[in-house]
């Protein structure tokens, strides 16, 4: 009896418009979408379109939902701004393809969709089973307009969030106001495609969460999540597009990332068992997540008690607050870096790396070009190498930093090099450990680490980090990792060792000039088979080595090891050696006072470095000038160090039975009774600054005048009052006198006669950098005269040139 009346009633409800019950998903000009339960369907039930009421409001919006989520929730709201006080309301297509919401009978739109250009043909409206709505014309792929452009609180797969660059077209979420309201709330989430592309929540226009840059598997380099079987990220960013996106991993799984009114941001996933949306991602999760709040240059680590601290060698700011826990004055460092004295790196590992507010971002650059370019500008606080954008530089304060357990990031922190020789363990060291090493060191680990990732797919290649260090207890120290190049890939690199590709024969085997498949320039010392060093010796040793890097030494980049061959793998320097530029009267010419200067000082760094602040001490034993090789800049950086027995800190002595090192350089206390110190690399370096002042080798030095040599020529004339007249004639004049005068006699300073006597580095470098120092007069020098010694020109290795097979080795600790 009841069924009749129902029936017609629903006919005449509907009588000139579709068919609904069927579930639609278009709708074209002639037909209309009213309030009276009417919706579109996706064609495969994913998604609805219609009018609703939010939780616990009578107002009506048009907007989309999950088709089979029975809690109500809408991904999507058109009219969020213009509520529907009936149910009035009226959605249809216009000729010229707009989609149009109006109260029936009312004129005044509501909310219209902005389609991009009116539409010549005939237009419809389609719900796609991605939840997009979207406008067609004809059959064409070109949506006149699309929801998916017009996000609101949430995104689902193929909706995106960040920037079209080309069309200058941003895509951002923002909260509603509040669970009954869909009005734009007080949360925006939008990507900053400045330098490092990070996700940047904010309550009104104050910061107050960022994701942290992607890092190509996920935002910030966080912990990874753990078994995401729901969805996998997407992030894209290339010329035309920078924006973050996800994909479900299967069909089945319903998922949407949210923005809700609190600002809270999380990726759900429905549990159709439950019947309740799941938070799977929760970002903003923990308290370090909130925004800078432990200051500039505070690392905020949640698994710390207090949870912010100062990285070794800052300090805080208010030390009062600090303990009463207010963070929010930051950290400051105990020595400022002054852009006069020399400076490095202090690598942090494990972090969101800081707030990109002022920066520079290189996407082309090299590690080493991104940390010259820190050095080079003196508001540069730090640097990263990231593989989405390259190479960023920060100025100014760095913010928001926090340090994760697992995961994250490496940034470099700018110091003065005093800090950075002076190491202190923080005491309650976690995974994501501090270390402080020279900046050049980490630099040249990430180059090996690219190198390594390369060879690693190469067959035979193993980590030479792994053997060596197997049982061995590491403290949480870095664990070096060595390429180990295969003897295939240094024959092809090298031209099978051609006597073409031969640049040079240093004390302990030819050097080789050669290529990689990458591009990268190397050069290969094959060391002489008689070395008579075990494998493991040699791995230890080249690992030592590994860990001395300063932009004065040459980096080793990794070594071979082949049956009987070893070799070492250096990167390549285009201006040859030292020895090639000033010994020869034409090529001379181009060296200047300043740029001879230049290289004096860089010399005197990288020796301080060896001596003091890598943490080996390292004696040269054989610093000459073949053994400094000039990069593209004329850069100085030493060679061959460490090649002599290495010492650490905790040896007091060593014996060995070789005496390495070149005669004309060698000190009288190490050529005659094999005793060394950093004193004898002192005197070569003073030898070294005289040859390079005079252009003259002290080994061969003639002077019609005389017998003595470099060394006692140059001292005859300083006791003579005429120290000028050593000064290369090649090079253009005028020369400043002062700073000649002060190299000379720091140079007689160096190669006085008693070790005792002579300065150690760190004065030397004083010596050097200060404009009027009171220097000291400076001693009779040793082996003043040429004859005194012997007449080879070679570097002696592994054989000894004295009768004794035993040499003492003592170290004299130069502080
Ligand atoms: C719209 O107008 C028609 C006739 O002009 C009227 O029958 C109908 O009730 C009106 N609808 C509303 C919601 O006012
Ligand atoms: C459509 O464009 C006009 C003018 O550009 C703008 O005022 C209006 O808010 C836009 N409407 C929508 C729904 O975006
Ligand atoms: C940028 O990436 C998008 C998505 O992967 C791709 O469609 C587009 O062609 C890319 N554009 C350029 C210039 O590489
Ligand atoms: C926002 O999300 C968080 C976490 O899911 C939840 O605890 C909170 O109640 C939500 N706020 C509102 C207003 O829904
Ligand atoms: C930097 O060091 C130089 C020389 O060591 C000194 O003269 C100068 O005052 C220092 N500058 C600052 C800002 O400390
Ligand atoms: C250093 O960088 C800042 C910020 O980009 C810039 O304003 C300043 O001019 C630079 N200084 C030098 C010496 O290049």
């Amino acid at each position: 009896m009841m069924v009749f009346p129902l029936i017609v009633l629903c006919i005449l409800a509907i009588p000139l418009s579709v068919f609904f019950t069927n579930a639609l998903d278009t709708l074209s000009p002639s037909q209309t979408l009213t309030d009276n339960g009417q919706t579109l369907v996706s064609v495969g039930e994913h998604f609805e379109l219609g009018f609703f009421s939010p939780w616990n409001s009578g107002n009506r919006y048009v907007g989309i939902w999950f088709k089979q989520v029975p809690l109500q929730t809408p991904i999507w709201v058109a009219n969020r701004n213009n509520p529907i006080t009936d149910s009035s309301g009226v959605l249809e297509i216009t000729p010229t393809g707009n989609i149009l919401i109006t109260k029936s009978n009312q004129t005044n739109p509501i909310w219209y969709s902005n389609s991009s250009s009116p539409s010549a043909t005939t237009s419809t409206v389609q719900l796609l089973d991605t939840g997009n709505l979207v406008v067609k014309s004809g059959n064409s792929w070109n949506y006149l307009w699309q929801s998916f452009d017009d996000p609101c609180d949430t995104l689902v797969p193929g909706m995106k969030l960040g920037w079209n660059l080309e069309a200058k077209k941003e895509w951002y979420m923002t909260s509603w106001k509040s669970l009954g309201d869909p009005a734009p709330g007080d949360y925006t989430y939008r990507l900053d495609p400045r330098g490092l592309p990070q996700v940047v929540l904010r309550q009104g226009s104050t910061v107050v969460y960022r994701s942290g840059p992607w890092d190509g598997v996920r935002f910030g380099g966080g912990p990874p999540l753990k078994e995401n079987t729901v969805f996998s990220p997407i992030f894209v960013f290339n010329e035309s597009y920078v924006y973050y996106s996800f994909q479900n991993i299967d069909d089945g799984i319903i998922s949407r990332f949210v923005v809700n009114q609190s600002g809270q941001l999380d990726h759900m996933t429905w549990n159709p068992r439950l019947g309740e949306w799941n938070s799977i991602v929760a970002l903003r999760g923990d308290t370090c997540d909130g925004y800078n709040l432990c200051g500039s240059y505070g690392l905020c680590n949640t698994n710390k008690q207090p949870i912010c601290n100062c990285p070794d060698g800052f300090e805080p700011r208010q030390p009062l607050d600090w303990k009463r826990l207010t963070w929010t004055g930051g950290c400051v460092r105990t020595t400022e870096p002054n852009c006069s004295t020399p400076q490095g790196f202090m690598k942090v590992s494990g972090l969101k790396l800081p707030d990109t507010s002022n920066f520079l971002v290189n996407s082309g650059m090299s590690k080493v070009d991104c940390e010259a370019a820190c050095l080079r500008n003196c508001s540069c606080m730090g640097y990263a190498k990231t593989d989405i954008s390259g190479c960023v530089v920060w100025f100014g304060e760095l913010l928001d930093i926090r340090m994760y357990n697992e995961g994250g990031q490496d940034l470099y922190i700018r110091m003065a090099a005093s800090e950075l020789g002076s190491k202190k363990k923080k005491p309650t060291a976690v995974i994501a450990s501090v270390s402080v090493i020279s900046g050049i060191l980490v630099l040249g680990l990430i180059s090996w680490f690219v190198i390594r990732k390369r060879i690693v797919q190469g067959r035979g290649a193993q980590r030479l980090g792994d053997a060596t260090n197997q049982g061995q207890q590491n403290n949480g120290e870095e664990n070096l990792e060595l390429p180990l190049f295969d003897l295939a890939t240094i024959s092809t690199a090298t031209n099978n060792f051609s006597i073409d590709n031969k640049i040079g024969e240093g004390g302990f085997g030819p050097v080789y000039r050669g290529q990689l498949s990458t591009g990268r320039e190397i050069a290969v010392k094959r060391l002489s088979k008689t070395s008579g060093q075990g494998l493991k010796e040699f791995k230890n040793e080249v690992i030592l080595i590994s860990k001395l890097q300063h932009r004065n030494l040459v980096r080793l980049l990794g070594c071979c090891i082949h049956e009987e061959e070893r070799m070492l793998v250096y990167e390549y320097m285009p201006n040859k050696s030292l020895d090639f530029l000033i010994f020869n009267q034409t090529r001379g010419t181009s060296l200047n006072w300043d740029k001879r200067f230049d290289i004096i000082v860089g010399i005197a760094r990288g020796l301080l470095y060896l001596h003091r602040d890598s943490r080996l001490r390292i004696i040269h034993r054989d610093l000459k000038a073949s053994n400094i090789l000039l990069d593209g800049e004329l850069n100085p950086k030493i060679s061959d160090f460490g090649l002599a027995r290495t010492f650490g800190g905790d040896q007091p002595e060593e014996n060995t039975n070789r005496v390495i090192g070149t005669y004309g350089y060698m000190s009288p206390e190490y050529a005659i009774d094999g005793l060394f110190s950093v004193k004898s690399d002192v005197f070569s370096f003073g030898v070294l600054v005289l040859e390079i002042v005079s252009g003259k080798k002290n080994r061969g030095f003639y002077h019609p005048d005389h017998d003595l040599n470099l060394l006692g020529h140059a001292w005859k004339l300083w006791n003579e009052g005429k120290p000028m007249k050593l000064v290369d004639a090649s090079m253009e004049t005028p020369v400043p006198t002062l700073e000649v005068l002060r190299c000379i006699q720091m140079a007689l300073l160096c190669v006085q006669q008693r070790p005792e006597d002579r300065p150690g580095m760190p004065s030397v470098l004083l010596m050097l950098d200060s404009e009027n120092p009171t220097l000291l007069q400076p001693k009779q020098p040793g082996f003043y005269s040429e004859r005194f010694m012997g007449d080879t020109d070679s570097s002696s290795t592994g054989r000894n040139p004295f009768t004794s097979n035993e040499v003492t080795i003592t170290t004299l600790h130069g502080r």
